[in-house]
């Protein structure tokens, strides 16, 4: 981008005047807006021409990469011919019916139904309505709770934040919806050590269970989790047995269960969802962010024939939701570009291959830091734990100190998360833990 710069500082000024980003930081935005202007693979570009490696994958969804001339082609072809109508009443267009049949066919188990949206929030928001009116059909409308967990992040939206157990996302939107229900994360690394992982989880079921027979199990609508939490914990993995545990329970007392693979889903855990490793299906399913790859908004609330045949019985009971651009139709297409290339270019197996790889040098890493905590997660999504005074503020100074060497990397606190495009190399890699190695030598000859 050829700007002078009296432009790129007037951008800069507008930026901060005209508007408003999402979760904003106050103390960041005086440091100046931080302005992209083109990306390449893993790769973007800022409007001072500076090339940054993308460690966090623009916020975990650019799985195959930036700028494929495949999905930009795929894009111009729908452009040309038809750039959007809606899937409203009765209406769908060509590239919507055929991501909803690949989707039937990558999806475990049942899930064969989907519901088209424009985010992840709205997914979970339309999986929370979708169990709801499920029951109502069924003749038990009084199923209106819904069991989530804490520390799980589920929607920006009011529904959605009602069963995000984070309390900063929730405070002051209080009171939120009726009826939600927190239980325990489920984290592997938090069995106490006097206990068997088995009898962690066996407690961990059984608190889930006495939760809903205090509530009255046909009270209970659904309950919704990610079955690995995000990047705000660090990617723990569940404790075995666990989400097989949380199947029967629902099962047992006709509960819809939904897993969220917002975050997780499209190979990011070297499998093409994460509650495959677990061989368990939920009822529903909701995806975004990695689903479309970044290219154009889209996400999805996916459902067994058991439950979308409900809505299709007849007139009066269709399912009440719904937006204008729900499955644009220019989305579509670009996803269905997207899900090709993830398929193509085996960027699932990469994920798991490179993933392993990257966990090993981040065991070795651990080693030589001894401020390193623990290395968490799975495939391509992992979180660096550090054990240092939080008044230090060392994660932020990481990342500080990355953005100031050509890399963006994501920090919640003292946890630093590495979430690349599945699309990295080995090299890559190599390339990500040099720059974070760079920083703890940095940092460590810098603490005062
Ligand atoms: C697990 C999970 N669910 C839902 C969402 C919400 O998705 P979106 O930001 O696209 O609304 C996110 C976003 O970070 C997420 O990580």
């Amino acid at each position: 981008m050829n700007l002078s710069s009296k432009e790129k500082n007037s951008l800069k000024k507008s930026a901060l005047k005209h508007v408003i980003p999402h979760f904003a930081n106050n103390a960041e935005l005086a440091k100046g807006a931080k302005i992209f202007t083109k990306g390449e693979g893993c790769y973007v570009y800022d409007i001072d021409g500076r090339k940054y490696f993308d460690s966090f994958a623009t916020l975990l969804t650019t799985v195959c990469g930036h700028n494929r001339p495949e999905v930009t082609e795929a894009v111009k072809n729908q452009m040309e011919l038809l750039e959007f109508f809606p899937n409203y009443v009765d209406t769908f267009t060509v590239p919507l019916i055929q991501l909803a049949e690949k989707l039937a066919e990558l999806m475990p188990g049942e899930l064969s139904v989907s519901f088209f949206v424009n985010s992840g929030s709205e997914a979970n928001e339309t999986a929370m309505k979708m169990a709801r009116q499920y029951h109502v059909e069924n003749g038990e409308p009084h199923r209106y709770k819904f069991i989530a967990r804490k520390d799980s992040y589920h929607a920006t939206t009011l529904g959605g934040g009602s069963v995000t157990g984070l309390t900063w996302f929730r405070e002051y939107f209080e009171p939120l919806l009726p009826g939600c229900l927190f239980v325990s994360a489920a984290r592997k690394r938090d069995c106490p050590e006097n206990m068997s992982e088995k009898d962690y989880t066996r407690k961990l079921l059984s608190e889930l269970e006495e939760t809903i027979k205090f509530e009255n199990p046909k009270t209970i609508a659904g309950m919704i989790m990610d079955p690995l939490p995000g990047s705000n914990t660090g990617y723990p993995l569940p404790p075995e047995g666990y989400l097989k545990g949380v199947r029967g329970i629902c099962d047992k007392y006709g509960i819809v269960l939904i897993f969220d693979e917002v975050q997780t889903g499209f190979g990011k855990t070297g499998k093409w969802f994460f509650c495959e490793h677990y061989d368990v299906v939920p009822d529903i399913m909701t995806i975004g962010k990695g689903f479309t790859g970044g290219f154009i908004p889209l996400g999805a609330t996916v459902t067994t024939p058991k439950i979308a045949d409900v809505f299709r019985k007849g007139p009066g009971h269709e399912f009440r939701s719904g937006s204008t651009y729900g499955g644009h139709t220019t989305a579509c297409a670009a996803t269905i570009a997207n899900l090709e290339i993830i398929k193509n270019e085996k960027l699932v197996e990469n994920a798991a291959v490179t993933g392993r790889y990257l966990e090993d040098k981040l065991l070795k890493l651990q080693k030589k830091y001894k401020f390193i905590k623990e290395v968490s997660g799975i495939g391509l999504l992992w979180a660096v734990t550090l054990d240092t005074d939080k008044k230090l503020g060392i994660g932020g100074r990481i990342r500080e100190w990355c953005w100031q060497n050509g890399m963006i990397l994501r920090n919640n606190g003292d946890i630093l998360v590495l979430a690349p495009s599945l699309i990295i190399t080995e090299k890559e890699v190599d390339l990500m833990l040099g720059k974070i190695e760079g920083a703890f030598k940095f940092i460590t000859g810098n603490i005062k």
